[in-house]
């Protein structure tokens, strides 16, 4: 295995410099989404390269290495045709969807998203005098379902333009399946709403499991509608899921719809699964032309269309050598899973991860103990020192749930498996 850290041993020096390790003194952070592992080697090689040479004149908006190596990389991984000349870059996923929402809805439109959720996606929408539509899911069976009479009768709304969704889902750690995407397609087509399918998990599934992106679901004709400002014409939308699974047309003729998506952005970035959020490097890949263009613009109009000096060497060379270590990640990652539900069946079986084969998070059933995950997490870090992210973050359905970061040190996960259990214990006693 070409892994150049010893994930057991590892450890990245403490640092009030991040934010996840901006705690005090025996705090154990297991909240904000990063790792514990440093980057792969070739990434931190090129970083260094470029700090060495001094390249640090302005860079080029229209980065094409970025859109041939995440195109190499969604074929090699994810069996997946991504035409280069679809990625537009973006300093983050965020700031994209933010751009996005700004240039292809309108204020006071209506943004549909399941929930609970990944809780930035509601700032974005607000914050931006978006409105959030969100369509709760349903807990049954130990997993959150999604009820499709409710997200049909939001996307219906007139004034919803945009279908938001996280694919993997954060926080629940869910793989959507390729007759689900396509099932939200085919809503969003019927109502004339686009699709952001925000895809930064989408790397982080356990060995075995396989991520859907959404370019492959709809690989040859699934297009979706166009929103209000989408810009997808109608006949792109009703051209759509209709048009099957023939095969990805990246060598259709221009002004196509190619792709099969010609109402989707799908957001990702080497950021979530290579451990460099801080470096700011993202990518929007648009198949339709025009819609790709005016989010081009749009993303100039905001400023966000020139990455700094550093995104697009370190991006690059993650997805050109970053894949040893991502699997080793990935299977380290999961035994932490595994270590994590046994022990927590062991020493408080009450408390019930929700089964999960993607992204680093653990989504944990605490209702036996309390309905304010909030008040819980509080209580937590003051009795133990551990930092979780209360579930109540994540919008509607997910008080009474708490998240945990699993990418860290087996040793760090069990004294944080240790410290909830104790903090579980107190509540116990407490209430
Ligand atoms: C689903 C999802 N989207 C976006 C982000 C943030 O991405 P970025 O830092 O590129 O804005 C995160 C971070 O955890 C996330 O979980």
């Amino acid at each position: 295995m070409d892994l150049d850290v010893d994930l057991d041993g590892l450890s990245v020096a403490r640092s009030a410099r991040t934010l996840k390790w901006d705690v005090a003194e025996g705090e154990l952070p297991m909240w904000v989404a990063d790792m514990d592992f440093p980057p792969p080697e070739a990434v931190r090689r090129a970083v260094a390269e470029v700090a060495a040479e001094a390249r640090f004149g302005y860079a080029s908006t229209i980065p094409r290495p970025l859109g041939e190596a995440l195109s190499g990389w969604y074929a090699r991984r994810h069996d997946t045709v991504i035409d280069p000349s679809w990625v537009l870059f973006s300093p983050g996923v965020n700031l994209g969807i933010g751009s996005v929402l700004r240039t292809l809805t309108a204020p006071g439109d209506e943004v549909v998203t399941l929930t609970p959720n990944y809780h930035h996606f509601f700032h974005t929408i607000t914050t931006n005098g978006r409105v959030l539509a969100a369509s709760e899911m349903i807990f049954a069976d130990g997993r959150h379902q999604i009820d499709w009479e409710d997200l049909e009768a939001r996307l219906a709304s007139p004034r919803a333009t945009a279908f938001l969704v996280c694919n993997p889902h954060n926080p629940t750690g869910q793989l959507w399946d390729a007759p689900t995407l396509r099932r939200f397609g085919e809503i969003a087509a019927a109502c004339g709403a686009f699709v952001i399918c925000d895809e930064i998990h989408g790397d982080l599934t356990d060995p075995g499991a396989r991520h859907n992106p959404w370019l492959r679901v709809f690989a040859g004709g699934g297009a979706v509608g166009g929103g209000s400002a989408g810009g997808a014409s109608a006949e792109s939308a009703a051209g759509g899921v209709a048009g099957g699974l023939a095969g990805n047309r990246a060598d259709s003729g221009a002004g196509e719809p190619v792709g099969g998506a010609a109402g989707v952005v799908m957001a990702t970035s080497t950021s979530k699964p290579f451990n460099i959020a801080g470096l700011h490097s993202a990518a929007l890949v648009i198949p339709d032309p025009i819609q790709r263009a005016r989010v081009a613009a749009g993303l100039s109009r905001d400023d966000l269309a020139e990455p700094n000096s550093f995104a697009i060497p370190a991006a690059v060379a993650a997805y050109a050598e970053g894949g040893p270590w991502l699997d080793a990640v990935r299977a380290y990652v999961a035994a932490n899973r595994a270590f994590a539900v046994d022990e927590l069946a062991r020493l408080a079986p009450e408390a019930r991860p929700v089964e999960s084969r993607a992204t680093y998070l653990m989504w944990i059933d605490v209702r036996a103990w309390t309905h304010d995950s909030a008040g819980f997490a509080r209580r937590l870090r003051r009795a133990t020192g551990l930092v979780i992210d209360p579930g109540v973050r994540f919008g509607p359905g997910g008080e009474g749930f708490a998240r945990l970061n699993l990418a860290a040190p087996r040793s760090r996960v069990a004294d944080g498996i240790g410290r909830l259990v104790r903090g579980l214990e107190a509540e116990a006693t407490a209430g």
